[in-house]
């Protein structure tokens, strides 16, 4: 598959995805968080499909589309290792619904660079919260859920926070 048909898919599945957490969270209270606002088109189409709806979005610097630019007490800026524990401790463990897309497209890169994105995730979300990720996140608390139609295993990935013990 050549990498512009796989750039289709990916964004396929993105939307796809992002389509159906949405409906997921429907009627639930808490955060909704962007990590990784990139050009903003993950961000975009999350405002459109959640209308009303606070939706913070990180990144080391503001480099999106201006269509797409977050309003500034909606936008986290520097580095996600240190400003995801940072908006924990300010807003505690309440996001009902966590978009993953820090990936840098190559995954053994990612996961040296990335090592701590799993743990950090699993703290910013709620009990049964849903994280729908770009790439594959290995935490004890976070238990992956099968897929909706259309979004081919390995492409993108799901899972649900456990509840936290006591
Ligand atoms: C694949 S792009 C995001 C694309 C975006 N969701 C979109 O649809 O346009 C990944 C983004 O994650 C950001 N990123 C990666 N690691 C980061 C880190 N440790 N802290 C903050 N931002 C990071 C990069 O700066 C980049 O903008």
């Amino acid at each position: 598959m050549s990498r512009l048909d796989s750039f289709i898919r990916r964004l396929e599945a993105q939307r796809r995805i992002l389509d159906w957490a949405a409906a997921a969270i429907d009627g639930r209270g808490g955060h909704v968080l962007e990590l990784g606002l990139g050009n903003g088109r993950t961000y975009d189409h999350l405002r459109e499909i959640l209308p009303g709806r606070m939706i913070h979005a990180f990144d080391r610097q503001a480099k999106a589309n201006p269509r797409s630019m977050p309003s500034d007490d909606m936008l986290v800026l520097g580095d996600m290792e240190r400003t995801l524990p940072a908006f924990v401790e300010r807003h505690g463990r309440d996001a009902a619904l966590i978009h993953v897309d820090a990936t840098t497209g190559v995954p053994e890169r990612d996961r040296i660079h990335l090592a701590w994105l799993p743990g950090h995730v699993a703290a910013l979300a709620q009990d049964d919260a849903l994280i729908v990720s770009g790439s594959a996140l290995e935490h004890p608390e976070l238990t992956a859920v099968a897929l909706p139609d259309g979004v081919p295993e390995g492409r993108y990935f799901a899972y649900r926070r456990m509840a936290a013990p006591g």
